[in-house]
């Protein structure tokens, strides 16, 4: 009998570049994209936020305080919330030097900054609405801004998919754009996967959470576009466990390390 997963048509799991390829360079900046494309990875995944002037940026924490030197620029502005700033004084900030004397002068990029970087590369984004709950419409933001780029157009529509912890925020993405793919985060029960399938094409829970049975589950139901749902796992390190959860049959896994991930795959 064959194995669980040497089904017909599995494919190797895709391998997307965690914030950028953020093992090598400070995660969320342009040069985590460069370095992902310089290691052959073309799926990039980051999280887009709002500044007080409602402009999108790409960073992962609510708070600027761990990833750029906030509290030297503005040492008076605790707790550094990003929707506390302006796009300007974010953008005199420094994002690199906290990761190494060698990205001095990273900044935190726009969306569209991040974007026309991944573009100039040919790659893939996998963009996560952070903290929804903090920006109130930031979904319809976020599309008009990828509509603006060009991402919406049928030939781009496959390079493009977009994820959040939050099922509202995944539901109302589908809603306002059906044609875009979507990811839910995290470890939905079974019984409730029927509900995700309406409007999320991707489950994507952290690995720790996940057995082949779980994937399998997910697998079993179809999205909203009429094809299985798939499962995109995060956040693998190290060779071992990306061949654990390969085995369980994940269609993509999520990574600071993509180039370790991927050769530690097979070969198809
Ligand atoms: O894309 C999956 C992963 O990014 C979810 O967790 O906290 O790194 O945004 P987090
Ligand atoms: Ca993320």
């Amino acid at each position: 009998l064959p194995a669980p997963h040497a089904r017909a048509g599995a494919e190797r799991p895709t391998v997307i570049a965690h914030r950028g390829a953020s093992a090598y360079a400070p995660e969320n900046t342009l040069a985590g994209v460069d370095k992902a494309a310089e290691l052959g990875i073309s799926w990039v995944e980051n999280d887009v936020q709002r500044t007080k002037d409602g402009e999108l940026v790409v960073l992962h924490d609510d708070n600027l305080k761990r990833t750029t030197d906030v509290e030297q620029v503005f040492p008076s502005r605790a707790p550094w919330k990003v929707k506390d700033f302006t796009a300007a004084e974010i953008a005199r900030l420094d994002a690199g030097s906290w990761f190494g004397p060698a990205y001095a002068g990273a900044r935190v990029p726009t969306l569209a900054q991040f974007m026309d970087r991944v573009d100039l590369h040919h790659q893939k984004l996998l963009l996560e609405i952070k903290n929804p709950d903090l920006y109130p419409g930031i979904e319809q933001q976020t599309l008009k801004a990828l509509d603006n780029d060009g991402w919406l157009d049928v030939p781009h529509l496959g390079r493009l998919i977009v994820q959040s912890f939050s099922a509202d925020s995944v539901r109302t993405v589908h809603e306002l754009k059906p044609a875009v793919k979507t990811g839910f985060l995290g470890t939905p029960p079974v019984a409730d996967l029927s509900w995700y399938a309406t409007f999320a094409d991707q489950i994507n829970p952290s690995y720790t959470s996940i057995s082949t049975g779980y994937v399998d589950s997910v697998q079993a139901f179809e999205g909203p576009h009429g094809r299985p749902l798939e499962v995109f796992t995060w956040t693998v390190s190290d060779a071992d466990t990306a061949r654990l959860v390969a085995g369980y049959g994940v269609d993509g896994i999520i990574t600071n390390s993509p180039d370790v991930v991927r050769d530690a795959l097979p070969e198809e």
